[in-house]
């Protein structure tokens, strides 16, 4: 690694990243069961290294070493035994799969891998490699891992360097920034949703987002570097285009950034925040910054969706239409909308209500809606970051 005052920002990448230091980490879903949501602030003192709002920096984890233990333990080895990482320097096995590979999930590659040499135990799963059944392969793995693979197969006898040689790289995970340079100078802070759950009876955890949140102190150095967010930008500082941004959960992230940075340079347009999470009471991320916004009009309104507060479930797309002739009205007057975090569920149905919206109070038919969003897409008006 050179002196980090020599790189510009684009000097660090995927084989070059920046080793930082991460002085502060906090719970921000301190007396949550359900959740477990950390702020990060990584420190980017003396590198040189910059970011926009609406960037994501990528993070290199390393594997759970509990998880590596375990699974040498099913495979037999001691762990001391020496294979060729990834880079082709030999290092003991244990240190590789902590470090170099990816020990959780497992893919094509690996399931023939495993079919060849289980033989008769896995005849089962032959036929699920038959690019036909790439659904049903998908189901089988959904929820297991490489271990549960390795346990249920041990006739399938490994040789260290073979089982290294068919795991894919260890690689970077994403996470929007949260902040602004222009606010937090030499700072880059992450919100970051620890993956945890139970599946065929054992408990997991996401690689990247629990060595963030369990396995780093102060003293740690993680490896990162700046991905653009290209088309996830504020408008210019003289622009007074009204934002509407729209991020329940970890989603908020990048308008934690957005919110700062109109606060450090004195932003024109009005500004709208739909956050959302399970409870008020312990997941209101940064609640009291967005006060302080609202009261110096960095941010206009706030509105929230607490989902888990009462009987039904409540969240930011049922705001939205309860919010609807008003939210027409910042479309009308040329708002950019942003949505950011759960791909799956939540950017699905608040793309939903946009149209429901845009049908309800500007009066137009569903293909008339249809051609709205269309149009606020080719003109920049509405911006996706889910993941
Ligand atoms: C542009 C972008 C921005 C992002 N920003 C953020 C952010 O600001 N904050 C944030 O927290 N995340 C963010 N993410 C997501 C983040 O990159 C990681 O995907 C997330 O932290 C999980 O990574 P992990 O290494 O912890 O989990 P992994 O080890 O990668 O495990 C995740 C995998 O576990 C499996 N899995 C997960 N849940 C279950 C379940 N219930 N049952 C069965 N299997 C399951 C799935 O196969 C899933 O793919 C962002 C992603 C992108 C692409
Ligand atoms: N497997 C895990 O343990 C785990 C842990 C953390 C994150 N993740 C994944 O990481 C991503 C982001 O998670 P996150 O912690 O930022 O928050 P999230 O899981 O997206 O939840 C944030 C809020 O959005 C609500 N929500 C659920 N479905 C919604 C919908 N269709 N429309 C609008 N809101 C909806 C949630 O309510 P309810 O939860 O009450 O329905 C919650 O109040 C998601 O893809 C999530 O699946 C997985």
């Amino acid at each position: 690694m050179s002196t980090p005052a020599a790189h510009t920002p684009s000097a660090f990448n995927r084989k070059n990243p920046l080793i930082a230091r991460v002085p502060l980490r906090r719970l921000l879903s301190e007396g949550c069961e359900e959740k477990d949501t950390w702020h990060i602030e990584i420190d980017l003192q003396g590198s040189g290294l910059t970011y926009e709002p609406g960037d994501s920096m990528a993070i290199l984890p390393t594997n759970c070493p509990d998880y590596a233990s375990d699974l040498l333990g099913a495979l037999g080895f001691s762990g001391e035994e020496l294979v060729k990482d990834p880079e082709g320097l030999e290092v003991p096995v244990k240190e590789a799969l902590i470090n170099s590979f990816a020990i959780s999930q497992p893919d094509r590659k690996f399931m023939a891998k495993l079919v060849e040499k289980a033989g008769e135990s896995a005849s089962g799963l032959a036929s699920l490699l038959d690019p036909e059944k790439k659904e049903e392969l998908n189901q089988y793995l959904w929820g297991r891992e490489i271990i549960d693979l390795v346990v249920e197969h041990p006739n399938a006898k490994w040789e260290p360097q073979e089982f290294v040689d068919i795991l894919k790289k260890l690689t970077v995970r994403l996470y929007s920034i949260a902040s602004s340079l222009a606010a937090k100078p030499n700072q880059c802070h992450l919100t970051v949703a620890a993956v945890r759950y139970q599946s065929h009876g054992r408990k997991r955890k996401g690689v990247c987002s629990t060595f963030l949140a369990d396995r780093i102190d102060s003293t740690t150095r993680i490896p990162c570097f700046v991905t653009p967010g290209k088309a996830f930008r504020l408008p210019p500082q003289d622009d007074p285009s009204p934002v509407i941004m729209c991020g329940p959960g970890t989603g908020v992230a990048p308008f934690r950034a957005f919110v700062q940075e109109r606060q450090a340079t004195g932003a024109k347009g009005p500004a709208w925040l739909f956050f959302g999470e399970i409870h008020e009471a312990t997941c209101f991320f940064y609640h009291e910054e967005w006060q302080a916004a609202l009261a110096d009009g960095s941010l206009t309104k706030l509105t929230t969706a607490f989902s888990r507060d009462q009987k039904e479930k409540i969240y930011v797309h049922h705001r939205m239409k309860q919010e609807g002739a008003e939210l027409w009205q910042w479309l009308e007057n040329g708002a950019i909308f942003y949505v950011c975090g759960d791909a799956s569920r939540m950017a699905v149905d608040v793309d939903k209500a946009l149209h429901e919206i845009i049908a309800e109070h500007g009066g137009r038919s569903v293909e008339e809606a249809t051609a709205y969003v269309e149009q606020m897409k080719k003109d920049k008006r509405y911006r996706r970051d889910v993941y």
